[in-house]
């Protein structure tokens, strides 16, 4: 009898962690594993389209990010714009559908129009979903949501279906998987509402070592679990 107790994951969340120490292990500036850390994201977008995965959401950029020195905000920000050149050019060829996730506050208008423009002309692509969680706060995700419901004017109290749906992608599906690597295992503030049943996977593995393989391995082990919510 098989083992496999889930179908392979629709929705695969990442936090992307361990750039900084990636580099220091190899006594490199931190921006040396950000970039190493863009490749890492590069891989992964292609394993999980390969594996057949349709929504991908990735967290780039917290809220809280900010709050590191401007020196390595500046270089967060310059690798975001590269990227975005980067899947302007590319994300036809892989049939990539780009969405952003996040406030647009502090966020310059170069980058803005960039996210804008990648988003508008992959909307039509029919592979895998590429969710960039980009000064991305899910507290802020939410106080945004409910703001959104109220100024609705509603009629009636608030429910469950009100508040999904005025997320910001409130037609992606709630992942059923979320990795973190680095070895740390707490949320950082990403998709608290979302992953309320979502099965956790940590790995010690730094992002920029992340590839294909990992991700393999976590997805084996989620379609090992037993998931119940709430029931027996
Ligand atoms: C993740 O790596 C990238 C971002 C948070 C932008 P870190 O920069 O957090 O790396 P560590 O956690 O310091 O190793
Ligand atoms: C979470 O990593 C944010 C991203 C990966 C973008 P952090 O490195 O910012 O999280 P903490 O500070 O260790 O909780
Ligand atoms: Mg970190």
């Amino acid at each position: 009898m098989s083992d496999l107790l889930n179908p392979p994951p629709q929705h695969v969340a990442i936090i992307m962690d361990g750039n900084g120490r990636w580099a220091q292990r190899r006594a490199l500036p931190r921006s040396a594993g950000h970039r190493e850390g863009a490749a890492a994201v590069r891989r992964t977008i292609e394993a999980a389209a390969k594996m057949g995965t349709r929504y991908l959401t990735l967290y780039a950029f917290s809220t809280e990010n900010w709050s590191r020195p401007p020196e390595e905000t500046d270089t967060l920000m310059d690798l975001l714009e590269k990227t975005l050149d980067e899947y302007q050019q590319n994300a036809d060829k892989q049939d990539l559908r780009i969405l952003i996730s996040g406030s647009r506050d502090k966020l310059n208008a170069r980058i803005l129009a960039k996210m804008d423009r990648l988003v508008r002309s992959t909307a039509q692509n029919k592979g895998l979903t590429v969710n960039l969680a980009l000064n991305y706060g899910a507290r802020q995700e939410l106080v945004a949501a409910v703001n959104r419901w109220l100024a609705t004017r509603p009629a009636q109290p608030c429910t469950l279906q009100d508040l999904a749906a005025h997320l910001y992608q409130p037609q992606l599906p709630d992942p059923e998987l979320l990795i973190r690597t680095s070895g740390e295992q707490r949320l950082s503030n990403f998709l608290l509402w979302q992953c309320a049943y979502s099965e956790l996977y940590f790995t010690p593995v730094l992002w920029p070592d992340f590839n294909g393989q990992e991700l393999q391995k976590a997805v084996l082990d989620y379609r090992r679990r037993q998931r119940r919510f709430g029931g027996i």
